[in-house]
């Protein structure tokens, strides 16, 4: 007991201590610092408005001077004319902390002092060009900014051209494409469209973005951040590629692929896929984390081939969005691409695309030629039932081939993949877009649909878990019925694969 109390009180008068040896170096620090922040004030107001400076707001001056940040952040709050070497206002969060009042009347005025930031106004993903006049920029902004305030976004065309004197500035239209999915942070799609052709003489220049909380972030703060969106080098513009035919008849913009991926059931996707779209036809694939290096075996041959561009995304982890930031991910696909490809595919590895024998994907697009955007079908495809008669071979077997029976349950509203001609979508979805220009069709029924093999592609077992030799079965109250459809193109897609890049692939592993 004694002891304890003892103990207590060394650590009392420990405390005690420390406080007041840091008392000094507290003070000196203090003194730093508002010596810092008066600097930081003075040099804010040097530069012009869009230069790229390492100073940032009065805030955060003391994380931002030592982070030498590139963008430009600024709280326009301070009045311009505020006296320099006085101390800012106190109105500012800490170190210049507010304290509570007593006003007049004995009414105790409280305050209320941030520290810190929690999440990033804008994160820049990237900025396409999307004609003469036209850019997209494509990130992350906080999300309860977007829900709760009403950010604004600018844009700005900074030529290198001796004829331009003035900057073009231009309102930026925002567009949030994930449906309200988002976590931390939403997908923003800003389209900066000028009224006249920017960098028509190949001079090169500078797109930035203004990135505006206009009061969504603090009330008495409207910050901006200036962000280098795009940079033009000189003669770099070739406008051809606006006009031009189209590279790919078809492209396929995979959304973040994540989890412990079946080598086997990616390699049997891609010889489907690639024998289906033909020689015009380009995978780009976005791994989030799940392109281990057995997977990695598979693609490559494909690489080799020109068949299949590999993005490595698995830096957008930082940043909470909805599943590995699928959104953000098709978004950059769609506009990286807009023009270089005829229709653009969005679905997912454990899909199988599928028109019937009679015709072609070029048959089937061309009858649907009309329509800006077109949603697919779904067949959804047990994950565990096949036949009796492969009984002993299962494992040599692809996944479309052994898994035959599709479930046939009644009033399930099904999800629909999609496809899209991308020069008339601005901003697009997982699972349809609504920015188009131009028809939108779900009528595809009988043209084409997919097979849905949900749950195989992050599986690394034999998938066949109970063989029977019914037309019909039910299991877990689910009733299924076979289909064959698949299973009967696997020969032709096997030899297809043999063709194109041999034997290389033979023993892949589930
Ligand atoms: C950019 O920073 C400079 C000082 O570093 C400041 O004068 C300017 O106002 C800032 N730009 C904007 C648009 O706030
Ligand atoms: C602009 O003028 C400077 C000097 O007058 C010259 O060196 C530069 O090449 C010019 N730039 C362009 C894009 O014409
Ligand atoms: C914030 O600044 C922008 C542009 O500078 C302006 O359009 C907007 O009205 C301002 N918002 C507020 C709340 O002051
Ligand atoms: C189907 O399987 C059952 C048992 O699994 C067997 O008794 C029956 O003979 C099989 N029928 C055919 C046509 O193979």
């Amino acid at each position: 007991m004694v002891g304890k109390e003892k103990h207590e009180r060394e650590k009392e008068k420990m405390f005690v201590g420390v406080v007041w040896n840091c008392a000094a170096e507290l003070k000196f620090l203090l003194t730093a610092v508002f010596f810092l922040c008066s600097l930081v004030t003075i040099l804010q107001f040097l530069p012009s408005r869009f230069s790229i400076s390492s100073v940032s707001d009065l805030p955060n001056c003391i994380t931002t001077t030592t982070a030498s940040e590139v963008v430009n952040t600024s709280a326009s709050t301070v009045p311009p004319d505020v006296e320099t070497v006085t101390p800012p206002p106190s109105t500012l969060s800490p170190p210049f902390v507010q304290k509570d009042q007593v006003l007049e009347g004995g009414i105790i005025k409280r305050s209320f002092n941030p520290y810190g930031s929690a999440a990033y106004n804008f994160i820049l993903m990237s900025t396409y060009r999307g004609g003469l006049n036209n850019f997209a920029v494509i990130g992350l902004a906080a999300k309860p900014l977007h829900v709760f305030g009403k950010p604004i976004y600018e844009c700005q065309w900074l030529s290198n051209s001796n004829n331009t004197q003035q900057p073009i500035t231009t309102v930026g239209d925002k567009i949030l494409p994930d449906w309200g999915y988002g976590r931390v942070y939403t997908v923003v799609v800003v389209h900066c469209t000028f009224s006249i052709p920017i960098n028509e003489d190949n001079s090169g220049g500078k797109l930035l973005l203004q990135a505006i909380t206009n009061g969504g972030f603090d009330l008495s703060s409207n910050l901006t951040d200036d962000i280098e969106a795009l940079v033009e080098q000189p003669g770099s513009l070739n406008l051809a590629h606006f006009m031009s035919q189209p590279k790919y008849d078809y492209l396929y913009c995979g959304s973040s692929l994540y989890g412990n991926l079946s080598p086997q059931r990616m390699r049997e996707w891609l010889a489907y896929h690639v024998r289906l779209f033909g020689e015009k036809s380009h995978f780009v694939i976005h791994d989030a984390g799940g392109i281990h290096s057995g997977v990695m075996e598979v693609l490559r041959p494909w690489m080799e081939k020109g068949y299949v561009t590999f993005q490595d995304i698995r830096e957008q982890e930082r940043f909470d969005g909805y599943y590995h930031n699928q959104f953000l991910i098709v978004n950059d696909c769609l506009h990286r691409y807009r023009y270089m490809a005829k229709w653009m595919f969005f679905f997912d590895v454990d899909e199988f695309i599928f028109v019937s024998k009679k015709s072609t994907i070029k048959s089937v697009l061309d009858s649907l030629s009309e329509y800006t955007q077109f949603t697919i079908e779904q067949i959804p495809m047990s994950n565990k039932l096949c036949l009796t008669e492969d009984a002993g071979k299962t494992y040599r077997k692809w996944g479309f081939e052994k898994l035959v029976y599709k479930d046939v349950k009644r009033g399930i509203r099904r999800d629909r993949k999609y496809a899209v001609q991308p020069r008339n979508v601005f901003a697009t979805g997982v699972h349809m877009s609504q920015n188009t220009a131009g028809k939108t069709t779900h009528k595809t029924e009988g043209r084409i649909k997919y097979f849905h093999y949900h749950g195989t592609i992050a599986e690394r077992r034999e998938p066949c878990r109970q063989l029977i030799n019914t037309t019909d079965f039910t299991l877990d109250g689910i009733p299924y019925v076979k289909d064959t459809t698949m299973r009967s193109v696997a020969g032709a897609v096997k030899r297809f694969e043999q063709k194109m890049i041999g034997s290389r692939l033979d023993r892949t592993r589930q």
